[in-house]
């Protein structure tokens, strides 16, 4: 069955087992919107995750039919530094757009020359973060500490707008402490700073990840702005999206973790709900592993990947004891061998999905370079 509303068809998607209709759809979650002036070719955007959203599990995101994929939060000191690392954030492939890069910083005027930089390396979008609630970032006044701040953040809103063509957009939480709603006065505020859109993920810095987000905040947001907000927080499944996106009004729903290890989630989000076979997840995650290495060389690949094995054979996929033996493999070939053995039907699958996923136009590899080291929004 070919991917309609733009996106690409893929071979796996036929392959797999239909285990359920969505009877009463009322949002089409493939219909186009617009960021600014770029066009959105559906309403699931892949959501930033530092040390995930790397490019290979971006382009798999637009193969899945994301209307949107994004970066990780980038440093604006490791830009301004020229730290080859965070340059490597920067990479863009011609398959992924539209993109947003995101980037943290504390203050307007390095902010705003990041943006250049970022609008230089070809995004469609400007993503600005404000929903980070690691200390290592707070600490250095960016991420959630400047919803504390809210003339700060709407000056960095200005003189990122100021400085670049692109769509400027701002991801947050609700605020920094428990049960606030500083969201609801930051967020108009930034707006008339000049940023395009506002993505809400109705949390308190605090809470990090605990409790639920709260998609209340979501929908008072949405009555107080004219620009597209994009609703972020515990979208696991097309019931969930459409219920967020009735509830609130938003234009978009994000999805993080429940798309780890499982671009499925996304399909199944835009009302098509395949089980992949063992042959699908076996050679996505193999495509993954070599554009993996394509993109981070295979030493670092090697460490980056040990927590995908986990995500893409659990959820009742594979046994447990058979992702703790991969991990303990000591070459990525010998992972690949294994799969392979365990699951032969795979190799053919994995042939048409490289054919069709192609190679990205950027083929530097960043072997030398650590893993992020940041974790969150
Ligand atoms: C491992 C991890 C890394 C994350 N990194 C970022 C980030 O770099 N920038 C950001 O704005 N949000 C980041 N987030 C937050 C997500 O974008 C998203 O808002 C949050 O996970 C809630 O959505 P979910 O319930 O769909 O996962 C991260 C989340 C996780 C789990």
């Amino acid at each position: 069955m070919p991917l309609t509303g733009g996106h690409r068809s893929f071979a796996g998607e036929g392959a797999a087992r239909v285990i359920a209709t969505i009877d009463c759809v009322t949002v089409d979650l493939d219909a186009h919107w617009f960021l600014g002036a770029v066009e959105i070719p559906g309403r699931v955007v892949l959501a930033p995750m530092a040390g995930v959203s790397v490019q290979a599990f971006r382009r798999q995101g637009r193969r899945y039919g994301a209307g949107l994929v994004c970066s990780e939060m980038v440093s604006v000191a490791g830009i301004e530094h020229g730290n080859e690392r965070t340059l490597g954030y920067l990479r863009v492939a011609n398959d992924e757009h539209p993109l947003a890069i995101q980037i943290f910083g504390a203050d307007p005027g390095p902010m705003a020359e990041a943006a250049r930089r970022v609008e230089a390396a070809g995004a469609d979008i400007i993503d600005i973060n404000f929903g980070c609630p690691v200390r290592k970032v707070t600490k250095t006044g960016a991420g959630a500490s400047l919803l504390d701040d809210p003339v700060q953040a709407a000056r960095i809103v200005e003189a990122v707008a100021a400085a670049v063509e692109l769509p400027v957009s701002v991801k947050m939480r609700r605020g920094t402490a428990n049960g606030s709603r500083d969201c609801l006065k930051v967020g108009p505020a930034l707006v008339e700073a000049g940023a395009a859109s506002l993505t809400l993920h109705p949390r308190s810095a605090r809470q990090m990840y605990t409790g639920f987000a709260d998609h209340s905040l979501t929908a008072e947001l949405v009555s107080l702005v004219e620009v597209p907000v994009i609703a972020s927080g515990d979208v696991t499944s097309a019931a969930r999206a459409q219920a967020v996106l009735l509830q609130t009004g938003a234009q978009a729903v994000m999805i993080g973790r429940a798309a780890q290890g499982n671009p499925w989630a996304i399909r199944e989000i835009r009302g098509i709900a395949l089980e992949p076979s063992r042959e699908e997840v076996v050679a996505e995650l193999l495509l993954f592993i070599h554009e993996t290495v394509r993109e981070l060389g295979e030493r670092r690949a090697s460490g980056f990947l040990k927590k995908f094995y986990a995500w893409y054979l659990g959820r009742g996929r594979f046994p447990k004891q058979f992702k703790q033996e991969l991990v303990l493999l000591e070459s990525l070939v010998a992972v690949e061998q294994r799969l392979l053995a365990a699951v032969p039907g795979a190799a053919a699958l994995l042939e048409d999905l490289e054919a069709l996923a192609g190679s990205p136009a950027d083929e530097v590899v960043l072997d030398s370079l650590p893993i992020s080291i940041y974790g969150g929004g």
